[in-house]
């Protein structure tokens, strides 16, 4: 078992900025978690994810992969959640580089086709689509329209980004229409299929997982 990454380090001043590990994130762990031997047999090279808040995520995945030499890069438009995730990366013996920017800007195009490890717990909280603007805590929940503004505009950049060999795990919740998710990305080429679901309250949240069609 992958211990959760020590996040001691962390108090509640700072999840006034940034989001703080949850169900949906502990949904995530759990589906690396089960496919640890497929993504140590892939030896990936470059792990990449988006909105990485705490850090949690890529810590945790950098601990699966050990003692692989991967390359863990994240992003998020929150500049506390670069710090952050820096901070819980070397808190736990695990090196990230992290980049302060909307989703994959100015990753593009130099790392197009060379992702192996993508993740995204996005906002998807169903809001007012003007919620989405900014770089706050709020921007971690919020996800406009059916939830699904922040998740759509990502969807194109899945087929830049992965490589050959890649898989992208996505968070989803049931107002997200994850089946239209899953149909959109399929007809984008890949396969896509729901690997893990869970309860968390009322709400179901899921992981979509997604791989190039060989
Ligand atoms: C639900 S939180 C997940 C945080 C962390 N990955 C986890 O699982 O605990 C969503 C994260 O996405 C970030 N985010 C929201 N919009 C973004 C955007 N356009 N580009 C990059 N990150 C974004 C938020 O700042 C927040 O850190």
């Amino acid at each position: 078992m992958i211990p959760t990454p020590d996040l001691s380090h962390l108090n509640s001043k700072d999840f006034r900025n940034i989001y703080e590990p949850a169900e949906d994130t502990f949904l995530l762990l759990d589906a690396l978690e089960q496919d640890q031997d497929e993504l140590r047999a892939l030896h990936p090279s470059i792990c990449l994810e988006l909105g990485s808040g705490s850090g949690c995520v890529t810590t945790f995945l950098g601990s699966l992969l050990k003692p692989s030499l991967a390359y863990m890069v994240t992003t998020d438009i929150n500049p506390h959640a670069a710090i952050a995730t820096m901070a819980t990366g070397r808190k736990n013996g695990i090196s990230i580089d992290t980049v302060e920017t909307s989703l994959v800007q100015g990753l593009l195009p130099r790392m197009r086709h060379s992702i192996d490890v993508l993740c995204f717990n996005p906002p998807y909280a169903v809001t007012p689509s003007s919620e989405i603007a900014g770089n706050g805590i709020e921007v971690s929940w919020a996800g406009g329209i059916d939830g699904r503004e922040v998740i759509d505009a990502t969807l194109p950049f899945v087929k830049e980004l992965l490589s050959e060999k890649g898989i992208f795990y996505l968070l989803l919740v049931s107002d997200n229409k994850p089946d239209e998710v899953v149909r959109l990305l399929q007809e984008d080429g890949f396969n896509a299929h729901i690997c893990l679901q869970r309860l968390a309250g009322r709400e179901k949240q899921l992981i979509v997982k997604v791989t190039r069609r060989t």
